[in-house]
Formats: structure tokens, C-alpha cells, sequence
């Protein structure tokens, strides 16, 4: 199968920082299909060989086990192209009808990795241009939008444009081996999918935790915040994952059905409920992995009185039978104590207690980072005669470990998946247009609360208020356990 795939915003940190190595990954794997074009279009001029230099250059920055020798990366090269392309111009797309006629390849996949507000022109232009025939996709990275309206407005131009099968919406949590297995977990075993309920759960917690600041990214990152960053979308789509119902195919609609369906069973907030649910902060300076490291506030290109919140934690619950009063703590924040992903599933205490001593329960930990892997806790007796008392150990599974050879990056499996046109772990856009439906009253309520969020330190878990959140129900974090 022929595919030419095309970076728009082809200089840009994200092209090269995550989508070239990840392509490279795949060429390296031999899983990249044969007969492929790579087009990188920016604003500069620059030849194929200059680009091709400049790509070579931004390699040494990549990841060492990552990166290509000299003689891997001569052979990738020849993959790639460059051309120079104002958005604005329609004649520009013209030249890029040209540069894809000269050959008729089964698939053209249009990676839009440029700022988000010009997703809308690209797509129109595209139009113009002739260039939404079938055999193209179009690949939207996140963030998709501010807020309803702005995501409402993008989508509607992209389906002006592409049907809804042609437009691919990057999750790039999607794209991590444990998102893949959690599917496998849940429906490829028969063992877990009984007490996967309110009967058997106690309470859901989905903590993605960095231990980096924002960097240089601060002018980005302090109109955006870790609400529209991280919950909206990655955290909200790990819950809809834990929470449908089994989908009756694997097919990507089966699927993203029943991921609406739990979008839109979300409890929704209202004023009351954001001041008493969603705790915001913003890290003060303290300290990452033994060095001391600056306030928020200290951050390049942010401003000195920025409310702008490096921490969320919230409650919610999923309203329907299986999960009625099941509370689902979320949380997620930059300059944490790790960086530790993880969905851990607390299940509720015997409920008839024989042994001596603290009466724990079993969890089951789903980690997406820094491992890959799973961890089921039971209580289990240490051997001796003189204490009855149950200690918990851990069945412990290490995917990157077990399954070595085949580990895929995120950005790797779904490159690949775009060029295959296989749209399972794509976002749709009613899921998209759902999730913003559910964060902005919470963007609304901060907006009339003028106490800013909550002060942290850098390297602690976040502020005070997130442990008493969970605390209010009985229960705590995993790491306060
Ligand atoms: C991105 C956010 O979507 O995800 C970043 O914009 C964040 O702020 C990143 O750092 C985290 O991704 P990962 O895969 O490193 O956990």
C-alpha cells in the first residue's frame, strides 16, 4: 500500500520532537509500509537536502535508544521532502495537488501539526484546493479548540470539508500500549468484567502526575492549564475506557458509541459542585528530583499574576446501573512529586471481615508511566502460626518486559494507524464536543471565583486540599495508602 504523508507545520517542535522519531521508530521496525512519501511543509525555504540536514541536526536532541545511526538515518532520508507553503495562499495548495498527483498513492494522511488556530483555514483551503477526495485523511492534533464553541467551530468546518472517517483526532494517550491493554483486560478476559461494577468497586482514581514544570512552553501553557491540557481530554478518555459498557465489535464506531454514552453520563457540574469538587493549584518553587526548581510565576513568558492552574483534582460519577455512587477521582499536574500515570481501581472490603488487623481490600493498578504494567493486590497470609493477621502482596505484571520485541510508542501506533485508516483509537468529534460540554462549567465557575488557585510546592503531590477531596468519602490516594 503507497501512502505520502504530509506535515503541515513541518519545522515545528512537534514534528520533530515526537512524529519524526516516531515514523523513524517505525521504518526502523520495518512496520512502516513500503512506497511511502514524506512531506514536510513550513513557511521557510529550504531544499529537500537542507531540510533532510536540519532534520539530522534535531535527531541529536532525541532519546538515545531512539535516535538513527548515520547510516539508518541516510535511508530514512530518502523518505523525506520539503516544501515552503503559506497557509494563506491557495496557490500554495496548489503546488501540493501538484507535488500528490505526481503519483496516485492509496493514501494521503494530512497531519495538521501547527497551532491550532489554523486548523480551520488549512481545512477550508484544503477544500478549495480539491484535496478531501477519499483517499485523504486529515490528522488533528490536540488541543482541539478553547472551549464548546471554538471545538464546535472546527468541527463543523473539518465536516464541511472530510466525512467524519477521514478525520482523525489525536489522543495521543490512546495511542499507549496500556490503553490497549486495558481493552484487552476488560474485554478479552472473562475473569475481571463481573465485578467491573458499583457492587464489587469502591472508587476509581486516574492520576497523571509529571514531575517537569511547563519549560519554555509557558506562553502556551498559561492560556490553556492543566484542566484543557490534560482532563478534557487524555484523563476523560482513560475514564470512558474504564467505564463503557463492553462494545459489541471492535470496530471504531462499536467502540466510540459506548464512549459517548459514558461522556454523557457524567454528572454534571454546577457552581456549588466546582467549589466543592474540583480543587485547583499552581506549584510554587521547591524542588524535582533533587534539584530546586522555580515557581510557576518564574516561568518564562508567564505572567507575574497568572491564575492559570498547573493542578486539578476533581470528583465525579458516572450515572448509570453499573456505576451509580461510585465516586471517580481524576487528577493530573506538572511539578509533582513523579512521573507516575496510573488508573487504579480500589475494590471494596469483605464484607464480613474473619481476619485480625486492618480490614484492606484488593486494587488493581493499571500503569501507563513510568512502566508499563499491571498490578493485582490480594491479601494473602504470610505463614506462621502466631499471626493471623493478612498482608497484602502484589501480582505483578511488567508489559515492557513480557512483550520487549513489540513495545510501539503512542505517536508510532498512531501514525501507523492513520496510514492504515484503522480509526479505533481516534477521537470522535461528538465525544470531543461531549467532554468540553462537561469541563466548561468548571472553566465558568474559576472565571467568577477570583481566589486563583491553591499554592503547592514543586515536588509534593499537589495541595492539601486534593488528599481531603478523597478524604471526605473514606478513602485516600494510592500513594497515601
Ligand atoms: C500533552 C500535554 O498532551 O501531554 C503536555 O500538552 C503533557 O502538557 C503531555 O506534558 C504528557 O504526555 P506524556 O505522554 O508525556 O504523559
Amino acid at each position: 500500500m503507497s501512502f505520502d504523508l504530509v506535515f503541515f507545520g513541518g519545522t515545528g517542535d512537534l514534528t520533530w520532537r515526537k512524529l519524526m522519531p516516531a515514523l523513524f521508530q517505525a521504518f526502523r521496525h520495518g512496520k512502516l509500509p513500503a512506497g511511502g512519501r514524506i512531506l514536510a511543509v513550513a513557511r521557510d525555504e529550504m531544499s529537500d537536502e537542507r531540510y533532510r540536514e536540519w532534520l539530522k541536526e534535531r535527531f541529536r536532541e532525541v532519546d538515545g535508544s531512539k535516535r538513527p545511526n548515520d547510516e539508518e538515518f541516510e535511508k530514512f532520508a530518502a523518505l523525506l521532502h520539503y516544501r515552503r507553503m503559506d497557509l494563506s495562499q491557495p496557490e500554495h495548495y496548489q503546488r501540493l495537488k501538484e507535488w500528490l498527483g505526481e503519483r496516485a498513492a492509496d493514501t494521503v494522511v494530512l497531519y495538521l501539526a501547527t497551532s491550532p488556530h489554523l486548523f480551520t483555514q488549512i481545512c477550508e483551503q484544503l477544500g478549495a484546493a480539491g484535496l478531501n477526495e477519499k483517499r485523504v485523511r486529515v490528522v488533528l492534533e490536540k488541543p482541539l479548540g478553547h472551549d464548546l464553541a471554538s471545538a464546535q467551530e472546527i468541527n463543523r468546518v473539518v465536516r464541511s470539508v472530510f466525512a467524519e472517517e477521514q478525520a482523525f483526532r489525536i489522543d495521543h494517550y490512546l495511542g499507549k500500549p496500556s490503553v490497549q491493554n486495558l481493552m484487552a483486560l476488560r474485554f478479552g478476559n472473562a475473569l475481571f468484567e463481573p465485578l467491573w461494577r458499583r457492587e464489587s468497586i469502591a472508587n476509581i482514581q486516574i492520576t497523571l502526575a509529571e514531575g517537569l514544570g511547563v519549560g519554555t512552553r509557558g506562553a502556551f501553557y498559561d492560556g490553556t492549564g492543566a484542566l484543557r491540557d490534560m482532563i478534557q481530554n487524555h484523563a476523560l478518555q482513560l475514564l470512558t475506557m474504564i467505564a463503557m459498557e463492553p462494545p459489541s465489535t471492535h470496530d471504531a464506531d462499536a467502540i466510540r458509541d459506548e464512549k459517548l454514552k459514558v461522556l454523557r453520563s457524567l454528572k454534571p457540574f454546577t457552581p456549588e459542585s466546582v467549589a466543592r469538587d474540583v480543587i485547583r493549584g499552581q506549584y510554587r518553587a521547591g524542588s524535582n528530583d533533587g534539584q530546586a526548581v522555580p515557581g510557576y510565576l518564574d516561568e518564562g513568558k508567564v505572567p507575574a499574576d497568572s491564575h492559570c492552574e498547573t493542578f486539578v483534582a476533581l470528583r465525579t460519577e458516572v450515572q448509570n446501573w453499573r456505576w451509580a455512587g461510585v465516586p471517580f477521582y481524576l487528577r493530573t499536574g506538572k511539578r509533582l512529586a513523579a512521573r507516575d500515570a496510573q488508573i487504579v481501581i480500589n475494590f471494596r472490603q469483605v464484607p464480613h471481615p474473619i481476619f485480625p488487623g486492618a480490614n484492606q481490600a484488593n486494587r488493581l493498578v493499571i500503569k501507563l508511566q513510568p512502566e508499563d504494567g499491571l498490578e493485582l493486590q490480594l491479601l494473602a497470609h504470610k505463614g506462621g502460626a502466631d499471626n493471623e493477621a493478612l498482608t497484602p502482596v502484589s501480582l505483578d505484571l511488567d508489559f515492557d518486559k513480557a512483550f520487549a520485541a513489540n513495545r510501539v510508542g503512542a505517536y508510532e501506533r498512531l501514525l501507523l494507524d492513520a496510514i492504515a485508516g484503522r480509526l479505533n483509537l481516534f477521537v470522535r468529534s461528538d465525544e470531543q464536543e461531549q467532554a468540553w460540554r462537561w469541563v466548561e462549567p468548571i472553566l465558568d465557575a474559576w472565571k467568577q471565583d477570583s481566589t486563583g488557585p491553591r499554592p503547592y510546592s514543586a515536588g509534593s503531590w499537589g495541595p492539601a486540599a486534593a488528599s481531603a477531596l478523597v478524604a471526605r468519602d473514606g478513602f485516600a490516594w494510592a500513594e497515601e495508602q
